[in-house]
């Protein structure tokens, strides 16, 4: 599936504005893991990152459809084992437990997504030269973007990789100017 497909794919859902850059920040930061955990899968873990949530304009009512009902929109256009991290990106709704690295990585993405983006919201260079020592501190203040999972996030250890780490490998894939 090639990544104008794969767009056009998740506009076909009539998505809000907010939910296709959410769905394209977590793609960059998947694409960074995969150069990393799995090499020559940067196009497979990338392209689920900008799917996992296709079917959330027609499920947010229905949360335990969320992550599932993805499967019925992407068909065969991606692999079986993106459409099984999909659903266990949800697995606290869908109970599809995460297992495999790539499914571990879909969730802390999609996570940390929110933090970084909250995090540049209250800062004048948004992303630019954000460190993970003060995305750790944000993390620990309870009011600070609420509704982020930081068990999520925190989820990037699975892979055995460090929360600063992580969060400095999000952060740089994010800030990065977009390759398309
Ligand atoms: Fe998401």
């Amino acid at each position: 599936m090639t990544r104008e497909e794969a767009l056009a794919l998740l506009q076909s859902q009539n998505p809000e504005t907010h939910l296709v850059e959410h769905g394209e920040q977590t793609e960059a930061v998947m694409r960074a893991m995969a150069l990393r955990f799995a090499p020559g899968q940067e196009e497979l873990w990338a392209m689920t990152g900008l799917l996992h949530d296709v079917d959330y304009p027609g499920t947010k009512d229905d949360p335990a459809r969320h992550g599932l009902a993805a499967a019925e929109i992407i068909g065969d256009a991606l692999p079986p084992e993106a459409i099984r991290a999909i659903a266990a990106h949800n697995s606290e709704c869908t109970n599809v437990k995460p297992e495999s690295e790539f499914e571990w990585a879909l969730r802390c993405a999609e996570s940390v997504t929110g933090l970084i983006k909250a995090a540049a919201l209250v800062r004048p260079d948004g992303m630019q030269g954000m460190k993970s020592k003060s995305l750790k501190k944000k993390m620990k203040d309870k009011s600070f973007a609420a509704n982020v999972d930081r068990d999520r996030i925190r989820e990037c250890e699975k892979l055995d990789l460090e929360l600063g780490e992580f969060l400095d490998l999000a952060v740089a894939a994010m800030a990065a100017p977009e390759q398309h």
